[in-house]
């Protein structure tokens, strides 16, 4: 008995005691980990959702689930009864004959039909509702709606506020990170600047397609402010798997706020005091090895929630050195990323090709969401794109295509000086 025999060996109580000491261990193992599987929650958690849409196709899910498992009860108990009710007990039950076939009961075949009709009209009937409620944003909503059009890239999104407008350069725009007015409906233009892509945001809402050259949209809207996670959901190339982004939901103060300071253009910080500042920000700023796509994103932020910990992204990182941020500045034109990304007040960076980075210190992740904004992940990402995100424009067209090469020290101004975009 091979199977009995490998089950016995599987279950066998110092085995599992392993197997659980070890998942226990496991640096990644924290109550909220365990808490989330036992809840079903965690930062893409389609079962915990927080806004109308997510909410609506919640319910229609469980519909869903419970007209399946209704039938499945049915089918299982009429099988079960028939099992043990029409069991063979003797030995001549196992060589009797078999009982007169019937050719069908017409009875029985209207009476299935009659109700496979029923249990599809139950799961149509909210299916359709839910089609045309989470289209677009209700009709007695549309005034009340904010406008934001999300364009996929490889791999990474931009996200253009068409409602804002800035002399000179037009949309304001962001990268990554889609900061919108809570209790709100925000209406989300999709467009894709490549290949199909998907935008999905599991608390809120989603997934719908980012096609080229056709225009597509959805709707979302979050109960509260609060901060969620949401990802490409096409396979799209080689770094799909790493194209995330993240929404962050403010209450209307904040949003005013902060669009304010969007609107501006880049910080500068003022050189005046650069000879009594302490010169060596980032003399211990590390430089580890990486695994490909080894993710940096922790989702911890040292107790505080990760809306406050984003909140505390706005204000300028503590201490800074202006000397070094000017230095960064110019190595900025100087190895060309110029070209590709645009700083809104820093002279000839107006490139299209890569996220507008006129307040990316701002930001809480980087790299299209798969790590933190920190100095230490901003240098492991400069220092070699190609192994953060696989084939990368940034990489292949960039560094690769025009031989641009970074020395330690030059590596560190520029995180300084991109820190400073706030
Ligand atoms: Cu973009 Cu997958």
């Amino acid at each position: 008995m091979r199977l009995p025999f490998l089950l016995k060996k599987a279950l066998s109580p110092a085995r599992l005691a392993l197997a659980l000491g070890g998942i226990l261990l496991h640096p990644d193992c924290r109550a909220s980990f365990w808490s989330d599987i036992w809840s079903l929650d965690g930062h893409q958690s389609t079962i915990h959702v927080e806004g109308p849409v997510a909410q609506a196709q919640l319910n229609l899910f469980y519909v869903t689930c419970w007209v399946t498992f209704i039938i499945f009860v049915i089918v299982a108990s009429i099988l079960a009864y028939a099992t043990i009710k029409f069991k063979a007990r003797t030995e001549a039950d196992e060589h009797a004959e078999p009982p007169p076939q019937g050719h069908g009961n017409p009875m029985v075949e209207v009476g299935l039909i009659g109700g496979t009709v029923f249990c599809l009209v139950i799961i149509a009937v909210p299916t359709l509702r839910n089609i045309w409620y989470t289209y677009d944003v209700p009709a007695e909503e549309k005034a009340n709606a904010y406008e934001v059009t999300a364009t996929g890239y490889q791999w990474w999104f931009k996200f253009d506020y068409p409602s804002e407008q800035i002399v000179g350069a037009g949309n304001l725009t962001t990268g990554n990170e889609l900061v919108i007015p809570a209790g709100r409906p925000v209406h989300v233009n999709l467009r894709s600047n490549d290949v199909m892509h998907s935008f999905w945001v599991p608390k809120l809402a989603g997934k719908v397609d980012m096609i080229p050259n056709r225009g597509n949209l959805l709707w979302l809207e979050a109960d509260k402010p609060g901060y969620f996670w949401g990802q490409c959901a096409e396979f799209c190339g080689d770094s799909h798997a790493v194209m995330r982004f993240r929404v962050i939901a403010l209450s209307p103060r904040d949003f005013e706020d902060w669009l304010s300071n969007q609107l501006k253009p880049a910080r500068e910080v003022p050189a005046a005091a650069a000879a009594d500042q302490p010169k060596a920000q980032f003399a211990s700023l590390p430089l580890r090895e990486y695994r490909t796509n080894e993710p940096g994103v922790s989702g911890l932020y040292d107790g505080v929630s990760p809306l406050d910990a984003w909140k505390a992204k706005q204000f300028p990182e503590t201490p800074e050195d202006p000397a070094l941020i000017a230095q960064g500045r110019a190595l900025f034109a100087a190895k060309t990323c110029v070209t590709c990304h645009t700083v809104r007040g820093v002279p000839g960076a107006m490139g299209l090709q890569g996220p507008d980075l006129t307040h990316v210190g701002a930001r809480s992740s980087i790299a299209g969401g798969l790590l933190d904004n920190n100095a230490e992940d901003l240098r492991r990402w400069i220092h070699n794109p190609g192994a953060v995100k696989p084939g990368n424009k940034m990489w292949v067209n960039g560094y690769v295509a025009n031989h641009i090469t970074l020395a330690p020290d030059e590596e560190v101004a520029l995180v300084a000086f991109l820190q400073s975009l706030k």
